[in-house]
């Protein structure tokens, strides 16, 4: 096996950490959930899930990574040998290859406004612009190729040299960003409409399985329940706090998710765009709100590159948890393996993409390729994963050998360890199968 780099400083493994957990899911996926599940409610349930589930199952992750020194699969054959555990980190690269099939398709989407912003494309009706584009035939797929082509590369380059160099600069300069955003946005005429709709909730907007999905995002959020922050976890050194990396990667996760929203649904309301309006919400209301900004096709360049930078960066960690089971369980060596990896993802990846455009054939259940697939990884992959590695930490394994890790060998004091424990054993799996039941049954009904 190959030997475990460490990140090196404290704010190494956190900016990666975050890297992985910033993306998409904040900028794109949380304002057009939101937008089409009531707005307020939305944002006050996804933010409950964060507390109460999110951050105790990254802090079990981190836990179970650091003990084992290990890939999410390996971990759980190091520390419960004869068990079935070790299936959580075969779901989690089930997982892994599902996100990636919808999430490189958004990738490129995001190259595709760079390029449009470069060029200073963008006019006209941005709603039928979006559409025409996503579903056209071979743009979209050509972009797709490029961003899966981008994070493949980086992959192959392994963890630290890729990841670490780029999320220490740009993570910040998104958050000033999007900081900058926020500030037109809540101050353009009408824009008070769309301030109210995302923070007050309003309970009776909240459709069937709004829950599921509030729950789902905080997952999909935080890159939990699939074994990413467990590899994370491994190469973060023995004397570091893990509560509060946690926390603060938790906090600024969902800080980028809250601002992401504060630009958008204020600058919407003032547009007169249905918040409502799906997956191209943000690419439609942005590039409306640039278009009339002083400077307005540099902050969109600059906004999308960003945005393509922070998806790449959890596109990485989402590779490398299938890259690294191949390479060191499956003794493939990392450049065909990478190879391999790349390949299968560009083939499910391509349905998703024709799945929006010349081949709505391709659906099921009533929702199309694309959105089945980001449907059965958030909201039922990694719940089911979060529900199943709670169960583990807080029922299978030895209490002794968890606090020994959260307390780094008891030189660090954790003094929410009590609720932890609580949390993990008690509420988290309760909490998730409660929403997943009653989520299932409404969507499926
Ligand atoms: N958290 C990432 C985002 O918000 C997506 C992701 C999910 C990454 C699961 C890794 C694992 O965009």
């Amino acid at each position: 096996m190959t030997s475990r780099d460490s990140f090196s400083g404290r704010f190494g493994i956190i900016a990666a950490a975050a890297g992985s957990a910033i993306g998409l899911g904040n900028i794109w996926m949380f304002p057009y959930r939101c937008g089409q599940n009531g707005g307020g409610a939305f944002l006050l349930l996804y933010i409950v899930c964060i507390v109460i589930m999110g951050l105790p199952i990254m802090l079990a992750e981190f836990g179970i990574g650091r003990k084992a020194q290990s890939n999410a699969y390996r971990a759980f054959r190091v520390l419960s040998p004869q068990k079935p555990w070790y299936m959580i980190g075969v779901m989690g690269i089930v997982a892994a290859f599902i996100i990636m099939s919808f999430y490189s398709a958004v990738g490129g989407w995001t190259i595709e406004y760079i390029i449009r912003s470069i060029t200073n494309t963008m006019s006209g009706n941005h709603a039928e612009q979006f559409n025409g584009f996503i579903t056209g035939s071979y743009k979209p797929l050509a972009y797709q190729f490029v961003f899966l082509a981008l994070s493949f590369a980086i992959v192959m380059f392994g963890v630290r040299k890729g990841i670490e160099r780029s999320s220490k600069i740009l993570m910040p300069l998104l958050l000033l960003l999007l900081i900058i955003l926020c500030i037109r946005s809540v101050t353009l005429p009408g824009a008070s409409e769309g301030l109210k709709f995302l923070l007050t909730p309003d309970f009776s907007k909240l459709s069937g399985n709004s829950i599921l999905l509030a729950m789902g995002q905080a997952f999909f959020s935080l890159s939990l329940g699939m074994g990413c922050m467990i590899t994370y976890g491994s190469y973060i050194k023995r004397n570091e706090d893990l509560t509060s990396s946690a926390g603060m990667i938790a906090g600024t996760d969902s800080l980028i998710a809250l601002l992401a929203g504060i630009a958008i649904f204020p600058a919407a309301a003032a547009f007169q765009i249905e918040p409502g309006s799906g997956p191209g919400l943000v690419f439609i209301t942005l590039p409306v709100m640039f278009q009339q900004m002083a400077g307005g096709m540099f902050f969109s360049t600059l906004f999308f590159i960003l945005l393509c930078i922070a998806a790449l960066t959890s596109a990485i960690s989402l590779i490398e948890v299938v890259v690294s089971f191949c390479v060191e369980e499956m003794r493939i060596r990392r450049r065909p393996a990478t190879a391999l990896v790349a390949g299968c993802i560009f083939l499910l990846g391509t349905l998703c993409s024709l799945s929006l455009g010349i081949a709505p054939q391709l659906s099921l259940f009533g929702m199309n390729f694309f959105d089945l697939m980001d449907f059965t990884s958030s909201n039922l992959l990694l719940p089911a994963g979060g529900f199943f590695i709670s169960i583990y930490v807080g029922w299978a394994l030895k209490k002794r050998i968890t606090v020994k890790e959260l307390t780094s060998d008891g030189t660090l004091k954790f003094t929410g360890l009590r609720v932890f424990y609580f949390l993990i054993k008690y509420i988290v799996p309760v909490a998730i199968l409660i929403v997943f039941i009653s989520g299932l049954l409404k969507t499926f009904s």
